[in-house]
């Protein structure tokens, strides 16, 4: 990270905890709902299938850039199904730099050639081994692992959902991340239950389980790029939601927090670790003010 980036993000959350302020600093684009998987636990792909076309989102990348948004993600559905024209996901980023953003990251299923280098982080999604992965998202383990070792850059991030079918599998994934080529770390996150899901949702106990496997894991070395200070509070559902300093937009809607944000009760359940780290944050808490400093300039 840039030092002038840096010193951005901290002045940002200087003013945001002394001031109490809610002006966002992290947007997510949408950028379609089509996707060419259906896995077990997802509820957003396909509901539309609707490609929103690059001025559209040139659009709302402006909205977002405008509303104060300087770390960016680009998610769907399937981003690297998106298409303009000639254009696909580089177009939109190459745009998101462009007009300024100082982060940008994509989230992906990793079923497409990974050429992004361009992109801070590309969280791939992976799901454990190959067969509990493959149980969630189909045959897709060893088409992602061969992307993986065919892409242009290092700047590859696992992205797991702990849920009650790869809940043994933390550990698989952390030493995936620290012994593949071009993979920097994982970011973890439990199953949030929408109504369709709710039988994926780990138990209290599940979740602590999980967090002290991670907890030994960051211990022995594995780069997650997650914060422990947070792991109580993601264990009791016990940090503030929604994160007022996070939005989304989707065909024009804007929403606090995830799209999520409309859905009875799911907030009270939310298993989005970045959720509980940025309101952590914000809220001045001192631990995890020090590690996410320490993190953050590790991983990006
Ligand atoms: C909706 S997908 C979109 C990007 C891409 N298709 C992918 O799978 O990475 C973004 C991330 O959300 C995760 N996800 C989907 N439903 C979830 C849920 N109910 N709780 C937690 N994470 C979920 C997916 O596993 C994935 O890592
Ligand atoms: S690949 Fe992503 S968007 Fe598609 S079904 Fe799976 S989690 Fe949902
Ligand atoms: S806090 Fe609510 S809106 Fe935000 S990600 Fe969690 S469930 Fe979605």
């Amino acid at each position: 990270m840039k030092f002038s980036t840096f010193f951005r993000f901290a002045s940002f959350g200087v003013k945001t905890i002394l001031f109490k302020k809610e002006d966002p600093i992290l947007g997510t684009v949408i950028v379609t709902d089509r996707c060419n998987l259906h896995c077990k636990h997802c509820s957003v792909n396909n509901i539309t299938a609707v490609m929103h076309p690059f001025a559209q989102i040139r659009q709302e990348m402006q909205v977002l850039y405008d509303m104060g948004v300087r770390i960016l993600f680009f998610c769907g559905g399937e981003t690297f199904l998106w298409r303009d024209g000639d254009m696909t996901l580089r177009a939109l980023v190459l745009e998101a730099r462009r007009m300024g953003f100082l982060i940008v990251n994509v989230v992906t299923n990793g079923t497409f050639p990974i050429d992004l280098p361009e992109a801070d982080l590309i969280l791939l999604s992976l799901d454990g081994d190959r067969e509990h992965h493959n149980e969630i998202r189909g045959d897709t383990y060893d088409t992602i692992m061969e992307n993986i070792a065919n892409a242009t850059a290092g700047n590859i991030c696992f992205y797991m959902a702990i849920n009650k079918i790869n809940k043994d599998c933390v550990r698989h994934v952390c030493e995936k991340a620290r012994d593949t080529k071009n993979v920097r770390a994982v970011s973890f996150n439990f199953h949030t239950p929408y109504p369709d899901t709710k039988e994926l949702a780990l138990s209290r106990e599940e979740k602590a389980e999980c967090c002290e496997t991670i907890r030994q894991m960051m211990k022995e070395g594995a780069p997650v790029f997650n914060l422990k200070s947070a792991f109580p509070y993601l264990v009791d559902n016990s940090f503030p939601t929604p994160c007022r300093q996070c939005v989304v937009i989707e065909n024009g809607k804007i929403s606090v927090c995830g799209r999520c944000i409309d859905v009875p009760g799911l907030c009270e359940k939310c298993g989005y670790f970045f959720v509980a780290e940025y309101t952590l944050l914000f809220k001045g808490n001192l631990k995890v003010v020090f590690e996410m400093l320490r993190t953050y300039l590790k991983y990006i």
